[in-house]
């Protein structure tokens, strides 16, 4: 199995060394950037290739650049007897254009700088236009991770959603938390280790881990809360927001916040 990574970014650098780590063999390290394509080549033992080179044959394409450019890319890239992926969550197979065998292979997580990431638990949704993509991109995928799942378009948008929800705005709550104590000239320390115990114990049950005014139906508390931060209208609309969900949901008889 030759795969062939078109982008040098997070994505293509953990995916990289999970295939790598994996057996598969990397035909080569395809960006528009240089000194990014021969980073990522060098430490994936393998060769680099910029725009205006001859690419190497291989299995599968995996176009790993930003949503806004899977178009651009897949239309530069010559057509081939290959398969040729994606690794969006939100975007159709159909923004590769005319190539054949058309896919996607999205994992559920978020990839960050840093130590490339074992993907062995990480959840891979793949697509597939037709049974030579499905069956190709089943194969990687399972060398990858054990668990595979195939979602139609529709169906991957919702998990993108869904995902965003549970991955991204909880991270961006916590540096909302860690600006407010250190505007207040207060260690943003302090809420880790809360943060640390709440995630393990919210990932074997969010419902059950949930605490807190809201949850508890102490409407003079989120009054107070919010009463604290009228200097920061935003975050405090966002936490009348969530807390009137949360009222919603175990308080329905409760007001909300707003309301307050
Ligand atoms: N990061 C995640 O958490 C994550 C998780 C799952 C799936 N994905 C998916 O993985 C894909 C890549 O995302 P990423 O996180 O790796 O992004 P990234 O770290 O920002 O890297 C983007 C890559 O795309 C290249 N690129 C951007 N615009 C380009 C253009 N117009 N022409 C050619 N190359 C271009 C960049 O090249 P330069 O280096 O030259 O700028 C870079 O190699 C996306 O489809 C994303 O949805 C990401």
């Amino acid at each position: 199995m030759r795969i062939l990574l078109i982008g040098t970014g997070r994505a293509a650098y953990h995916l990289g060394h999970a295939l790598k780590r994996s057996g598969a063999a990397i035909a080569g390290v395809a960006g528009r950037n240089r000194e990014h394509a021969a980073t990522l080549a060098a430490d994936l033992g393998t060769a680099p290739f910029v725009p205006g080179d001859d690419l190497p044959p291989s299995d599968l394409r995996l176009v790993a650049v930003s949503d806004d450019a899977i178009a651009d890319v897949a239309a530069a890239l010559p057509m081939a007897d290959t398969v040729t992926a994606h690794l969006s969550g939100a975007k159709p197979y159909a923004l590769l254009g005319a190539h054949a065998h058309r896919g996607v292979l999205w994992p559920i997580q978020s990839l960050s700088p840093g130590a490339p990431i074992d993907l062995r638990t990480v959840p891979l949704v793949i697509e597939g236009e037709d049974e030579r993509a499905r069956t190709l991109l089943r194969t990687v995928a399972g060398t990858l991770s054990g668990q595979v799942i195939e979602l139609p378009h529709e169906q991957r948008q919702l998990v993108h959603v869904a995902a965003a929800v549970a991955g991204n705005l909880p991270v961006f709550l916590l540096y909302e938390a860690q600006e407010l104590l250190r505007k207040h000239g207060l260690p943003p320390e302090l809420v880790v280790p809360l943060w640390n115990a709440t995630t393990a114990k919210a990932a074997a049950g969010a419902a059950q881990a949930l605490t807190g005014p809201a949850r508890r139906g102490d409407t003079e508390t989120l009054r107070m809360h919010l009463d604290r931060l009228t200097d920061d209208g935003d975050l405090r609309r966002a936490y009348a927001v969530l807390s009137e969900l949360i009222l919603k949901t175990w308080h329905p008889e409760k007001r909300g916040p707003q309301d307050l």
